[in-house]
């Protein structure tokens, strides 16, 4: 295989409305910056790309709650988001901005190319619209229950809960955020672009990586290796068939769809965040005095997209064929998405502050990245959801990195000073390995490590780094150096020259992934450089003398992790509001647990019950029958919006009247402090009615 001659790598853009936390930085940055490094120490071409996404409707809502304008959202954001990625060392040769003129005109340029070559349409459709205030709703503005899990909070655009992509009319139950009611529909004009005409090559290239009529296939990468969670997403999708998809929106805030007959539209985030990537890559070639072009429109780039599971479809489908309509772009060579990290044993969450920012901790643990970049590679959710917790942090530090890196490093120091005084003498000009074993254990693990990248296998890689620290403490402690001093001070020599030529490596190995520890070691043995690249020579002149020996990692104490720990109880708290939480209730036996029979059940009609303020008349589905049940649950919700709803039924209630009504079971609810009412239901997707609760 050849090698391309040139490298665009991409991160997803973070939107400039939050702070960055652990589980942006382990899916989609850390990753991509570990193989940017590692690609710069070949000395390859590469534009590491990234900026922040400035619109979209979280944006604005966000705006709108807090009364501020969206620029003042974005530019604090993405200030505090580009020092953090700069201060964590994450890489970019670039962290541009979606509200910069210049992305303007490239978004606009490509809507317009797309337009020309007839790959857009413009269709009258019906949209959602708040009366009360007036307003289109886009996407975010809309909640409803999924109809594929429901999940009662999903959005316009996608359910967060089960990741399916959405349209506003496939929900159930869909209410404006802003009124908080039911909207209606109104008819609008959008430009789509008709996916469905793209499903024959997509699925092509996607499962052979190239496609009838492709140009010049993409000569890098065998598609069967693209990772097994994104391919599943896609070919799911390709399976339901591509459908037509507005690319624009009624929005007040994002790029103008550059038409007059379109005011007050805007580009959907699918024609804007990533073309990013491109408005971005030609501000970084300008500055730097290149030409952009090569980097997203030469056959021999490869083109790369590190994102979170959550834009898969985003990346591999909706993207490349924005790419190959406008013509002349690459497409992506892969995409190589990750899972999504988890926080002490629950979702991490901006809204209920249930995360580690990534700013907090270069806060609390100053000068200690390279800590927290070992920790989320070793734990990457690269196949599948993983999970960071502190104790396992602590952990990870203490016994990875400070027992076995940090050890042996300061050993082999420690000694090197004890019996020599940290100089060198050696029989040859410059000092290298002299056991031909350990030379070739060395070699062996530059070769997996390397292998283990070139395929995104982040964790692997950084395990085989580790290797050479794990046989360093072995070697030395094997070859027991200070028990041989006092009759072989020459034996001792070799010994302690080998181990020194082997942390140089060690320090080689670990630059993409700790890149301060690795410039640490460089500094100790007094090398000249900061980087070294990989076809350099890590040789010690005669008569060199190094540096007193500095620990690299210090032990992570139980009280700073209980502190953080601490932190995210409080979060929780605060999220539970401080109400009172009724006590647990006097204990029952079994038998009077199973004595309830409690069913899934589904609303078919609802209506409020005269003279009540707080009665709904429901009639339910048990599966067994259909039958009718009084709910106190009038205040929280309307009757349009629980038609449809599933529902947990205690069916062997007594009845009893209501209002007049007799009531044939009752609806479980779960009541929070405030006394708010959300229904309970099966959440990982629909059972059938009648099923049993137990
Ligand atoms: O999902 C998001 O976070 C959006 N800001 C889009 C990221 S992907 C992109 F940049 F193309
Ligand atoms: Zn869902």
């Amino acid at each position: 295989m050849s090698v391309p001659k040139r490298y665009t790598v991409t991160s997803a853009l973070p939107y400039a409305n939050g702070p960055l936390h652990i589980g942006h930085i382990a899916g989609a940055y850390l990753p991509a910056d570990i193989y940017v490094r590692y690609l710069r120490l070949w000395k390859r071409d590469v534009a590491f790309i990234c900026g922040s996404d400035e619109h979209g409707a979280a944006i604005t809502l966000r705006a709108k709650k807090e009364g501020i304008t969206p620029k003042e959202i974005i530019d604090k954001y993405h200030i505090l988001n580009k020092k953090a990625f700069e201060d964590f060392g994450i890489s970019f040769d670039i962290y541009h901005r979606t509200s910069d003129p210049l992305h303007y005109e490239t978004a606009q340029e490509i809507f317009k190319t797309l337009l020309k070559n007839g790959k857009l349409t413009v269709e009258t459709t019906e949209q959602f619209y708040d009366e009360e205030f007036n307003q289109f709703l886009a996407d975010r503005y809309i909640m409803g229950t999924c109809p594929k899990c429901a999940n009662p909070n999903a959005y316009g655009d996608q359910c967060e809960k089960c990741g399916t992509a959405l349209s506003p009319t496939d929900l159930i139950n869909p209410h404006s955020i802003l009124s908080k009611k039911p909207p209606v529909l109104k008819t609008t004009e959008h430009w789509f672009l008709p996916m469905q005409d793209s499903q024959q090559w997509v699925e092509e290239w996607i499962k052979t990586g190239k496609f009838t009529g492709m140009e010049k296939p993409i000569a890098w990468h065998d598609p069967e290796e693209w990772k097994g969670n994104v391919k599943g997403q896609c070919l799911s999708w390709l399976k339901d068939g591509l459908r037509p998809r507005a690319m624009t929106r009624d929005l007040d805030w994002g790029v103008p769809v550059p038409l007059p007959e379109a005011k007050g539209k805007v580009l959907y985030v699918w024609l804007d965040a990533p073309i990013g990537y491109i408005s971005a890559t030609k501000q970084w070639a300008k500055d730097a005095g290149k030409d952009w072009e090569p980097y997203w429109k030469s056959e021999d780039t490869k083109l790369l997209h590190f994102i979170g599971k959550d834009n898969i479809v985003f990346h591999c489908i909706i993207f490349p064929i924005i790419l190959k309509e406008n013509g002349g772009y690459i497409l992506p060579d892969n995409i190589p998405a990750n899972e999504f990290l988890n926080l002490e044993g629950d979702k991490i969450s901006t809204s209920r502050n249930h995360a580690v920012w990534l700013h907090e901790y270069l806060e609390d643990f100053p000068g200690r990245r390279d800590e927290l970049r070992y920790v989320l590679t070793s734990i990457a959710p690269e196949n599948g959801d993983s999970e960071f917790t502190w104790k396992d942090f602590q952990t990870r530090v203490n016994s990875e990195l400070l027992s076995i890196l940090g050890n042996y490093v300061n050993r082999v120091m420690v000694l090197y000073h004890k019996y020599f005084s940290g100089k060198i003498e050696s029989a040859t000009d410059q000092l290298d390995f002299t056991d031909q074993a350990l030379h070739d254990f060395v070699g062996k693990i530059y070769d997996a490590l390397g292998a283990n990248l070139e395929q995104y296998k982040f964790r692997q890689a950084q395990f085989d780094a580790m290797e050479l620290a794990r046989f360093g403490n072995k070697y030395l402690t094997d070859l027991e150096p200070w028990k041989l001093f006092a009759t072989d001070p020459v034996k001792v020599r070799e010994i302690l020259n080998n181990n020194l030529i082997l942390i140089l490596h060690l320090a080689a190995v670990i630059q993409p992934f700790m890149p301060d520890t690795a410039k640490k070691i460089f500094r100790m043995v007094n090398m000249p450089k900061e980087v070294y690249g990989w076809e350099d020579e890590l040789t010690l002149p005669n008569h060199h003398q190094i540096n007193p020996a500095e620990h690299l990692f210090s032990k992570i104490e139980d009280d700073v992790i209980e502190k953080q720990l601490l932190r995210l109880e409080e979060a929780k708290k605060l999220n539970m509001e401080p109400t009172n939480i009724p006590a647990q209730k006097e204990s029952i036996s079994y038998d009077d647990f199973s004595k309830m029979d409690i069913r899934v059940g589904t609303i078919l009609t609802a209506e409020k019950v005269a003279k009540t303020k707080k009665l709904l008349k429901l009639t339910i589905n048990t599966g067994i029958d259909e039958r009718t049940v009084v709910s106190g649950i009038a205040e929280y919700f309307s009757p349009e919006e629980v038609i449809g709803q599933q529902v947990l039924i205690l069916v062997n209630l007594e009845p009893r009247m209501l209002a007049g009504i007799e009531s044939q079971g009752m609806i479980l609810m779960a009541e929070a402090p405030d006394g708010s009412l959300k229904f309970v239901s099966p959440t990982e997707g629909k059972s059938p009615n009648g099923a049993i609760v137990k």
